[in-house]
């Protein structure tokens, strides 16, 4: 099952940290406002009280993956039933700031953790019907911001004290992006990629013109 059965449109924005997506999310938020949507923006691991909690605890504490990719899948249980699947069922637009690509990328490809477990955490999540791998709840369209992982650590370098994440080496960004890549490579329908190496004003244009061409911002 796509969120497609849903009245509301249902829309996630991935990356490597340092990529740049944020001022475009919010950009975004405030285009389809102004066509008169309604739009619930949030964001993973959190959303909701709960998955906020559990999103200072990943981001801060060390654990070991399956622990991680845990917390991971618990605070997206969490925001899939009290925010997202409400707000698609009001005729939302949700745009969502990392969604489940973000867990096969980091804890998968950053981390090495088994894709074969985080696919079982990922029909247990967004099944919709037993362990029928085809009814998941996925995002209509997924924004992926690649950007080398060179460049995005320049852009980091001294930004804000980094968590957990952000403070790993470039390689691990690396094995992130390449996480990514492959995610994409599997589901080229759902995602579109934006070249994030670009200026700030290129970057808008490429994703404004994704979703004029989709007709939702016509
Ligand atoms: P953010 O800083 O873009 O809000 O993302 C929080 C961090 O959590 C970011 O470094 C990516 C990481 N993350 C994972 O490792 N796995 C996940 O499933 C999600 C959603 C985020």
């Amino acid at each position: 099952m796509t969120t497609a059965q849903w009245p509301g449109l249902f829309i996630s924005f991935e990356g490597i940290d340092g990529a740049g997506k944020s001022t475009h999310i919010g950009a975004l938020a405030a285009a389809f406002k102004a066509k008169g949507r309604a739009v619930t923006l949030t964001r993973e691991p959190g959303g909701t009280p709960l998955a906020e909690t559990l999103r200072t605890l990943v981001l801060n504490d060390a654990m070991d993956p399956l622990t991680e990719a845990l917390l991971m899948f618990a605070a997206r249980r969490d925001h899939l039933s009290c925010v997202i699947l409400p707000a698609l069922a009001r005729g939302d637009v949700v745009l969502c700031d990392r969604f489940t690509d973000a867990t096969f990328a980091y804890q998968g490809g950053g981390r090495g953790f088994d894709e074969a477990v985080l696919k079982q955490l990922e029909i247990m999540v967004q099944g919709t019907a037993g362990l029928d791998a085809t009814l998941l709840v996925q995002p209509e369209l997924t924004v992926w911001f690649d950007l080398a992982p060179e460049e995005a650590a320049k852009r980091l370098a001294g930004a804000r004290v980094p968590d957990k994440f952000e403070s790993q080496p470039v390689e691990f960004f690396r094995r992130v992006a390449d996480g990514y890549a492959r995610r994409f490579i599997a589901e080229p329908r759902r995602f579109a990629r934006i070249d994030a190496g670009q200026t700030q004003s290129a970057v808008w244009q490429d994703v404004h013109a994704v979703f004029v061409a989709k007709g939702w911002l016509v």
